[in-house]
């Protein structure tokens, strides 16, 4: 099923709680939260206590994006923070199958990341126990970015691997989605759309969520 995730990274961060609403009655699915540590990723964003400040304003699914070097160390903090999927990259410095069982064991949904340059292959043996894999469409760190389209072969390795195994797993695509890259991305196989500056540069973030959902919907099969 197809989901809109609107990133607050391209947001009013002194009305974090009135953006997230207004993504929320604007029609999106889930609220992505952007966490960078400036170790993993070469910039600093917010961490779980803003999370926190904004779970009790809206009622979106709350996708949280750990772009840090030590996801496993603070899995509870965002787990209690009220993350209900946590994604962290296989990058990372974390033991990725006891981080996706902590994951797991504090009730989240778990998702795995890739940056563009490792291969799709390497979330292979994990597939069973995500609800999602993240493939990044830019290097994380900023928003803002060009879609790179060369990470489309990778969604559509995945997206066949994950049929072939009858799984049912998501698979999102992060930076750089727009009205025209939606499309590609949704053809080669991806369900979950974040977008940043799409949305929150926009005069009206529900249009766009609603245009991102109507041209995803008719590209994916
Ligand atoms: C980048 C972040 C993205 C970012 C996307 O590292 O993971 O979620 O906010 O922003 P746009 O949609 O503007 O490319
Ligand atoms: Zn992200």
């Amino acid at each position: 099923m197809i989901k809109i995730s609107p990133s607050v990274l391209a947001s009013d961060f002194s009305a974090l709680g009135a953006e997230a609403v207004k993504v929320e009655k604007g029609g999106a699915d889930y609220l992505h939260l952007d966490v960078m540590d400036g170790a993993f990723v070469p910039n600093i964003s917010f961490g779980a206590p803003v999370i926190k400040s904004v779970r009790s304003k809206t009622n979106l699914v709350f996708d949280v994006h750990l772009m840090i070097e030590n996801p496993l160390k603070y899995i509870d903090d965002f787990k209690k923070a009220g993350a209900d999927i946590i994604t962290f990259h296989i990058e990372s410095s974390s033991p990725v199958g006891e981080t996706v069982d902590k994951i797991l064991n504090c009730g989240c949904k778990a998702g795995i990341s890739i940056k563009p340059a490792t291969p799709a292959e390497e979330v292979f043996p994990y597939l069973e126990k995500l609800s999602m894999v993240l493939v990044m469409t830019v290097e994380p760190g900023f928003g803002g970015q060009s879609f790179m389209h060369d990470t489309m072969k990778k969604v559509k390795t995945l997206r066949e691997e994950i049929l072939r195994r009858g799984l049912d797993v998501d698979i999102q695509v992060d930076g750089g989605i727009n009205a025209e890259t939606v499309e590609i991305a949704a053809a080669a196989g991806a369900n979950v759309f974040v977008a940043g500056s799409a949305v929150f540069g926009a005069e009206k973030p529900s249009e766009i969520i609603g245009m991102l959902r109507e041209k995803a919907e008719k590209a994916y099969n």
